[in-house]
């Protein structure tokens, strides 16, 4: 087989490059709304046990596979059997319904963050700031092109010298900053209007405790898909992305090593996160504050960091960079994705294919901010919710083809081609596969069948 020209230079440059593109707005913003929406630490522990058993599972897949072929998903699947080179293409729509939407996303963050580094953010803490924002022509573009521009600038460069280095530098930043302000939200303390004081170490306990009370079976199951929705965001598994990733990994990297890692960081990001939000909001807003679902990050924390005083600002330019390095990487390897999977298939140039997506990428994102004014609708989806158009691709991307992939993939791997192609794949240099019982099993009959009640739940069919 043909070795690809651009590789990450080590195990470090992989494990961080990856864990740059999992760890995500997925992390900072959804984790921690979910978890304040599902029972705190009742959540965490079921994350956490789907972190280990089903994120290892399918992260282990996509990563062996662009290793085994060297390639990119498109071409990846049709070299492990050729009848299954249509899962190449599903996989690859991922990635390109993604990128219509998460440099949307990538910029109301810039702006937020370029709003506090100018005024002291005071605008941004009115009830109204967010929608008056995200509806208004101009501005969402013009922030949106900013993030398009330096996402497209670090693929431009490529894999070492573009996403590698680039990781390098801000994956160590984004844990320091998150850990700061982490450390930080646990000594806060707030009276109130009615004299109740609530401190941060308080919030902790809303975070970590889990609440058993009115736990139904059908709740526990609501939390469940909660929980392995976020894991496949999360973990940008079976969307290609990974499969990518892996083909640029050298042979005498140890994967069973760099998979936990990658494992360690994305989750424990995703806990810091919470442990930084949950309880700023709890110590602010009270327990309300903590149902506010997806507007937590861009109406209920401006109001806390208000509440904080003169300190606040800096705590939310701090905030908000984070959360910019989070989305910049993450959107990075979704161009990434596309990019390198076209050069593979019309043998052109990367800065001419990186020219070609920024044209695809920068018109679907000016279409999906246009969906809160021009063209806005509202529709409802097979899993009873209102959206507009990024939820739409948003849902379709995530909630309809992501369980249904990781379906097909589990039973291509798991009765067609055979598990042990992955097991030697990731024994290739003698290492020992601790897990591939686990593996092996997961693979065959529990993957297969979760994914398939997942698929018919979220798209509304059960
Ligand atoms: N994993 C990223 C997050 O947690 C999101 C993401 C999804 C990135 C898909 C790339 C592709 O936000």
């Amino acid at each position: 087989m043909k070795e690809k020209k651009s590789n990450f230079s080590g195990s470090i440059g992989f494990v961080l490059a990856a864990a740059g593109s999992a760890v995500g707005v997925g992390n900072i913003w959804r984790f921690p709304y979910l978890c304040a929406k599902d029972g705190g630490g009742l959540f965490l522990i079921v994350y956490l046990a789907l972190v280990l058993s089903f994120g290892f599972v399918l992260l282990t897949t996509d990563i062996a596979i662009g290793r085994h072929t060297k390639q990119n998903a498109l071409k990846a699947f049709a070299t492990l059997n050729s009848k299954w080179k249509f899962l190449g293409y599903l996989t690859f729509l991922v990635p390109a319904l993604i990128m219509t939407y998460y440099s949307v996303i990538g910029g109301w963050i810039t702006k937020y963050f370029c709003t506090y580094v100018v005024s002291d953010g005071s605008i941004l803490s009115q009830d109204s700031y967010f929608t008056s924002f995200i509806t208004s022509k101009v501005s969402p573009i013009v922030f949106m092109l900013l993030f398009l521009a330096l996402t497209a600038w670090v693929v431009y460069r490529g894999v070492e010298k573009g996403i590698e280095k680039f990781s390098r530098f801000i994956m160590p930043g984004l844990i320091l900053l998150i850990l700061g302000i982490a450390i930080f939200s646990l000594t806060l303390s707030y009276t109130d209007a009615n004299g109740t004081v609530r401190t941060g170490l308080q919030g902790l306990k809303v975070y970590l405790y889990p609440d058993f009370s009115s736990l139904t079976v059908k709740r526990f199951l609501g939390v469940l898909l909660d929980a392995m929705g976020q894991l496949f965001f999360s973990l940008s598994v079976s969307m290609g992305i990974m499969v990518t990733y892996g083909s640029y990994v050298k042979d005498d990297v140890d994967l069973n090593k760099s998979i936990n890692q990658i494992e360690i960081f994305d989750t424990g990001v995703a806990f810091l996160a919470g442990m930084m939000i949950i309880p700023a909001v709890f110590v602010f807003l009270g327990t309300d504050g903590m149902a506010s679902g997806p507007s937590l990050i861009f109406i209920s924390l401006p109001k806390v960091f208000a509440s904080m005083g003169a300190i606040g600002r800096i705590v939310a330019i701090a905030f908000f960079l984070m959360m910019g390095f989070a989305a910049l990487t993450s959107c990075v390897s979704v161009m990434e994705t596309l990019v390198a999977n076209c050069m593979e298939i019309f043998h052109k140039s990367r800065q001419k294919m990186c020219a070609i997506i920024g044209i695809y990428s920068l018109v679907t994102a000016v279409l999906i901010c246009l969906g809160y004014n021009v063209f806005y609708f509202e529709v409802k989806l097979p899993n009873g919710t209102v959206a507009q158009l990024l939820d739409i691709m948003d849902y379709i991307s995530n909630s309809f083809l992501m369980p249904f992939i990781s379906l097909l993939t589990s039973i291509l791997i798991g009765w067609v081609v055979g598990p042990k192609l992955i097991i030697d794949e990731v024994e290739r240099n003698g290492e020992h596969f601790r897990r591939a019982k686990l593996y092996c099993f997961m693979i065959r009959y529990v993957v297969p069948v979760v994914m398939l009640i997942l698929f018919l739940v979220s798209t509304g069919i059960i």
